[in-house]
């Protein structure tokens, strides 16, 4: 191989995160695993494609568009269910999108979030990210060549912290363009951004001119207490909504979408986005959108009622695994050497404190001895982070399987201890 394609970009250890993800458990297929932050494989039903495209075409029968041209020409750059998508937004999280141009339609989180950072980091820039913080962001930065300042997590959710950072930040020089921020359990560690912290989150941004990514991916798996408004129902002049109806609806669809700053006197985002889509995607697949359309329309513009059910499963299932983790290390409070978890509101993912670092030789080593895939936390990590923690999803294990993967969990930590 020549010099020129070795210790490239490529070889950055973030750009494998989500290729290990797919592939350890492929590679110890007699391991339960808790690594993958899949959905619920019972709570992805087949039967919304069909369902889906039937409410759309029932749709467009009553307009005066073509089905054919919709659903088998090439389509328009920025979506074709962008209507939908605004209504929907409006119903269930009282964002008013007074331009639906405003939304691009995209495949999934992760082309919303390569189009965002294509139309804000032309010509340098800083990217703030929570540290650890989910992969799809900081992989594709890195990609794009954009300068990324991770900022520990704890320092995020504090807005006297996360000032002092900016403003020393700005007085060496830095441009910060963006922050990347999860408002509702994030991935890896499921925390959250407080309504304060919202709010002081966005008068920085207005304060020192940069925007925030707020990606919503986890919003309706909130277990327990009341929701917090979405950051761009809040101010949505600075903020990119960078949503994604993986976990919503379900991921094979690849279906997400942008909806760009608004508000008066705010610069139009929309053409810099199309323009990039057309040149990566051309347009997102028709037949994909139209399923999303069908299913928000048959379900009146909310997903909130076709994700209660969901919302319940998963809340068992967290339950679940706490009451196996509580059984398996029963907590010696202030005990040096012993195991804490955290108690996530929501989302997919919990994490646990171990009495030693664990990174990806450990998480081999217990998936090939103890049959077991727990996934380092610290591998999310741009700054070693939270190396003693690992992630536990709950979101596809069933209760058997959790009951077991726990206690050869304990397992592996007690060979550790020994
Ligand atoms: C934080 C976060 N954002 C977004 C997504 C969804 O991305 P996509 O729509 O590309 O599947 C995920 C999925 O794992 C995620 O963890």
């Amino acid at each position: 191989m020549t010099g020129a394609f070795e210790n490239t970009i490529f070889d950055d250890p973030i750009l494998n995160v989500i290729h290990l993800l797919n592939s350890i458990a492929q590679e110890n297929p007699q391991a339960i695993s808790l690594a993958s932050g899949r959905p619920d494989d019972q709570q992805c039903d087949p039967a919304l494609i069909d369902k889906g495209l039937a409410h759309y075409k029932h749709h467009v029968a009553g307009t005066e568009q073509s089905l054919a041209t919709l659903l088998c020409q090439y389509g328009k750059t920025s979506g074709i269910i962008n209507e939908t998508i605004a209504t929907y937004l409006q119903v269930d999280e009282g964002i008013t999108v007074s331009n639906p141009e405003s939304i691009v339609v995209c495949l999934g989180f992760q082309e919303a979030c390569t189009l965002t950072l294509l139309s804000i980091f032309e010509g340098g820039g800083v990217l703030l990210v929570p540290d650890p913080v989910f992969s799809g962001i900081t992989g594709i930065a890195k990609l794009l060549g954009i300068k990324i300042v991770p900022v520990p997590m704890a320092a995020f959710l504090d807005p006297i912290a996360l000032r002092k950072i900016v403003e020393a930040l700005e007085s060496r020089g830095e441009k910060i363009k963006a922050l990347y921020a999860v408002p509702d359990f994030s991935n890896p560690t499921a925390d959250s951004l407080s309504y304060h912290a919202r709010t002081a989150m966005l008068a920085l941004a207005r304060e020192k001119d940069f925007f925030i990514l707020e990606d919503t991916a986890y919003r309706y798996f909130r277990y327990e207490g009341a929701a917090i408004a979405s950051m761009k129902s809040i101010d949505s002049s600075r903020v990119f909504l960078l949503g994604s109806f993986a976990k919503s609806i379900f991921p094979g669809l690849r279906m997400g979408y942008v909806v760009a700053p608004q508000g008066p006197g705010v610069m139009s985002f929309n053409t810099r986005l199309c323009k990039a889509k057309s040149l990566i995607t051309v347009n997102t697949p028709a037949l994909c959108q139209a399923v999303v359309a069908g299913v928000l329309i048959e379900n009146d513009y909310s997903l909130k009622g076709l994700n209660r059910p969901r919302v319940l499963s998963y809340t068992n299932k967290r339950n679940h695994m706490l009451e196996c983790l509580e059984r398996e290390f029963p907590l010696k409070a202030g005990v040096q050497g012993s195991v804490s978890w955290n108690h996530p509101t929501g989302g997919f993912f919990i994490n646990v404190q171990l009495p030693f670092v664990f990174g990806e030789a450990e998480m081999r080593e217990c998936a090939q001895q103890f049959k077991v895939i727990v996934f380092p936390t610290t591998l999310f990590s741009l700054t070693n982070e939270a190396a003693n923690q690992v992630r536990l999803s709950f979101s596809n294990a069933t209760a058997s399987d959790v009951t077991q993967a726990i206690s050869r969990f304990r397992a592996y930590v007690e060979s550790r201890r020994q």
